[in-house]
Formats: C-alpha cells, structure tokens, sequence
C-alpha cells in the first residue's frame, strides 16, 4: 500500500554532531550501513513515507555530508547549517530557519537511526496532535532518554540519562527520537528551551515538559523498538548492520530469490526473482541481478548489471561492467569498468578485462588482458594473449573483427585492427593491423637439429659430475 500523501509536511533530520563515540574522522551520518551512508535510510524514509521535503540539518563535516545526499537525492533534500553543535533543540531551530512558508506539520528524527522505515514514520504522522512523541520499551534502556508519564498516563517529560535519578534510570520506555509537531506549536515551544542540564545543551527532548506545562500532553504512538535503535558507537553500527542485511535477505527470499549463507547484499542493489546468490556473495552499489542469473560462491559485484541466464563462478569480481544474457565468467575473472559483455560471452579464469566490448558469442578462456578493446561476435582469444594497450603515456584501441581467431601467447600492440575472420597466429606479436580473413605470423622459423638433444645432456651430466670430483 502506497503512504498517505502529506503535502504540507516537511522532515527535518538532525546531522550536525561529529559523534564522538565513532572516533572516526568520518562523520557519523556517513558511516555505511548495507552500503549506504547511515542518514541516507532515514532520509529515504522520509520521503517514502510522503515528506513534501526533507532538511538536513548539518555541521560537522557538512561539505562532505551535503555532497553525499545531494548525490542521492537531488531537489527533495535542503540543508540548514548548525555552525556550533549545541543540542538537538538548537538543531532544529536551524532547521526551522529553512522550512518553507506555509508548512503545516513537521516531522523530526535523528539521522543517526539507519534502521527506520517509511512505515515507522507514516505511524507517527497518521496520529493528529501539537505534538506526537514515538515511545518504545527497551531491556536494556541504557543511554536513551527515558520517558516520564504521570499517574494517568499523561507524558510529563522526557529524562536524558545523564540527568535521570536512579530510579528513573530503572524506566524501560524509552524516546527513540520520532517527533510530529504542529509548526506553529514547534516554533513557540523552541523559544522556551533553556540548556538547564547535565550536558549543557538545548535538549529537542524538553518540548515534552513544556507541552505538559501548557495543558496539552505529548501524544504517544507506541513504535518499534528494533528499529529505531540509534548507532551512537561502532557496535551499535554493527548491530543495525545485520538487523538490515537480515532484512535484505529475508525480503529477496521471500520474492523468490535464492540467497545463501554468508552473502551481503547492499540496500541499493536489485534483484530479481529466480536469480541465485551463492555463499559468501558480496553485491554492492547499484547493482542488478536479473532472473535467471546465477553468482556462484565468493564474487564481487560493485555496481554490475547482470542480465538474464548469466553464470558467474566462483571467485569473480566485476566493477561498472555489464555481463550479458546467458554469458559465462569466472572463476577467478576481473572486469573492471566498463566491460561490456555481449550475449554468450565466455570469459574464463584469470582474464582481466577493462573498459572493453565483447560481441555475442565471443570467448576468452583463459589468462588474458583485454584492456581498451572492442571485440567482434564470435571472436576466440587463445590463453595468454595480451593487449598492449598502454605506451606509458596513452591508452589505445585494439579493434578485432567479427569470427576473428587469436592463437594462444599473443600480444597486440594497440592501436591495431585485426580484420573480420583474420586468423593470428599462436606467439605472434601484431603491431600493424591485419587484413580481413589473412593470416599474422610474426614468430621466427623453428629449427630441428637431429641427436642434438642426446648430445647436449651427455655434456652437461659430465659437467655436473666433475664439479662433484673437485668438491671430495
Ligand atoms: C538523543 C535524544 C534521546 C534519545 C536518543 C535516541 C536528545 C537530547 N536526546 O540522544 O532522548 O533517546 O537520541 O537515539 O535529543 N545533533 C545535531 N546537533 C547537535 C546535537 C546533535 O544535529 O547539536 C544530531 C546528531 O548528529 C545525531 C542526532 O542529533 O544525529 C542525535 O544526537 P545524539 O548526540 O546522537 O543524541 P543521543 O545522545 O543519542
Ligand atoms: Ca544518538
């Protein structure tokens, strides 16, 4: 079911901390989970569950923060800038400082909660109120603000840890940091925010207190816990790290995908239906696996379109490259980007490929460098032939036509054409291009010297055996 629509609302998602307890000079929001930075999952979210707009609030390490969402998501995300970090209630006042005339609600979470879903999102926005505050319970509530409700079960205020008595430590209900405010309710309470608390900080959290004060409790809208853990540390990064692989996985599963142990498949990548993912199988970016296709045990797959009926074997990577229906690759293959493989191309062990064409029906089985080519349908390219296709200073072409034959040990020294159904020779070096249907052979003339060999190890055995003599 497509999410309700919500035209007059926008997200703010806080991303402005350094976050210290990574100790990383990337900055928090950036750290990858299932190949993707951390806010990136919060600001999809958003957008998914029907934000007109989304502002990210940032700071530390904006250019760099600003860069990769700009690249993700274009228009829909704005950015306010937060110089001095100092709370997530000054945050959000910057944020404020962006939000376009005329928005009615506004919905605010923390970019540092990669697990999130639209869905979770859409739960908070479906519930009418000034103020609507997420609450879940957590065993181990340890860090989280706690939630604090009168006898009646009214919100009263939300407790960080550092500022919470011992007995309010013992609350199990937690904030996982999902606000709606009305705009109008968010602006005035923000002017009431004092840093009056262990850390210092104008804490977003108070706005609950001060709608308590004002005689118009928070409402709570009961969340899931298991996602809306925050990644405040590397562990905790790990943890949401295999609670969304696991997800990923179940999914395709579930849509008819084959994924075995041990794979990892990044948010970004797609795949379809009646494709298999073998054990150990490491798919990333934008990577896309369509039916039919199987990735045996151990490749590497970064940003790779592998089309129908394809067969990696074990042990290949690919990068940027696009593998043809019911092609053949591997084991052991390198393509780096763009490789292009045309329909039923063979690509076998140890051969590298990079920026190259392969035709329909072209082979190269074994131990090859195919840099910078462009390859006919049908051509065959013995073992060990290599492209020279680099003098120090230039990259050039090497161009071989259609139903061509390459004997094994050659190497072509770009830029050359190597003309439709030409034959080379096995040990030929080609440095002109060779004529459609003619015959290269550049390798000197074999000579046979009959009793030679007989001859050569009687020498070398007396030779052996007279070093043994002196050494006595
Ligand atoms: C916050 C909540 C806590 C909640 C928890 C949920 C407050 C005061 N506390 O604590 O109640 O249980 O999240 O995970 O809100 N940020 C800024 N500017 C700042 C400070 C923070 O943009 O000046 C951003 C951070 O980049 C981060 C988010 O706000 O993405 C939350 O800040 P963080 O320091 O992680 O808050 P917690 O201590 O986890
Ligand atoms: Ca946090």
């Amino acid at each position: 079911m497509a999410p309700a629509s919500h035209p007059n609302t926008v997200a703010i998602v806080l991303a402005a901390g350094q976050g210290t307890r990574m100790k990383s000079s990337l900055p928090k929001v950036l750290h990858p989970v299932a190949g993707l930075p951390m806010v990136h999952h919060g600001v999809a979210a958003a957008l998914g569950a029907g934000c007109a707009q989304v502002i990210v609030v940032v700071g530390h390490g904006r250019e760099l923060v600003e860069a990769s969402l700009k690249a993700a998501f274009g228009e829909r995300v704005a950015f306010a800038i937060q110089l001095e970090q100092l709370g997530t209630g000054d945050a959000v006042r910057c944020g404020l400082a962006a939000l376009p005339s005329g928005v009615e609600r506004v919905l605010v979470f923390y970019g540092d909660a990669p697990l999130i879903e639209a869905m979770d999102l859409a739960a908070a926005l479906a519930v009418p109120g000034a103020l609507v505050v997420a609450t879940c319970s957590l065993a181990n509530p340890f860090g989280y603000g706690r939630i604090l409700r009168a006898a009646n079960g009214e919100l009263v205020a939300i407790r960080e840890e550092k500022d919470c008595s011992i007995e309010e430590r013992s609350i199990t209900e937690i904030n996982p940091g999902v606000y709606v405010f009305a705009a109008q309710f968010l602006r005035a309470a923000l002017t009431k925010l004092e840093p009056k608390n262990a850390q210092g900080e104008l804490y977003l959290t108070d706005v609950v207190a001060i709608a308590a004060t004002a005689m118009t409790p928070a409402v709570p809208v009961a969340a899931r816990a298991e996602v809306l853990v925050g990644c405040n540390d590397r562990a905790q990064l790990f943890d949401a790290e295999v609670a969304l692989r696991e997800r990923i996985h179940t999914r395709l599963r579930k849509s008819g995908v084959t994924v075995a142990a041990g794979a990892l498949v990044d948010a970004g990548v797609v795949v379809e239906p009646d494709a298999s993912i073998g054990p150990n199988v490491v798919l990333r970016g934008k990577t896309l696996v369509k039916s039919g296709a199987r990735i045996d045990v151990g490749c590497v797959l970064d940003n790779v379109i592998v089309e129908a009926g394809a067969y990696l074997k074990p042990y290949s990577v690919a990068q940027d490259s696009v593998i043809g229906a019911r092609a053949q690759v591997g084991p052991f293959a390198h393509l780096r980007p763009e490789s292009h493989l045309g329909e039923d191309v063979h690509i076998g062990n140890f051969v590298e490929t990079k920026k190259t064409t392969l035709a329909k029906g072209a082979k190269a089985n074994h131990l090859a460098y195919l840099g910078d080519g462009v390859i006919g349908e049908r051509v065959n390219i013995g073992a060990g032939t290599i492209f020279c296709n680099y003098d120090g200073f230039q990259k050039h072409t090497t161009t071989i036509e259609d139903d061509a034959f390459i004997g094994s040990d050659s190497q072509i020294v770009a830029p050359v054409t190597i003309g439709r159904g030409a034959y080379v020779g096995t040990g030929t070096t080609v440095t002109k291009s060779v004529p459609a249907d003619a015959l290269a052979l550049s390798r000197t003339k074999q000579e046979n010297k009959e009793g030679y060999a007989a001859r050569l190890k009687a020498r070398f055995k007396a030779a052996k055996e007279a070093t043994k003599e002196t050494k006595k």
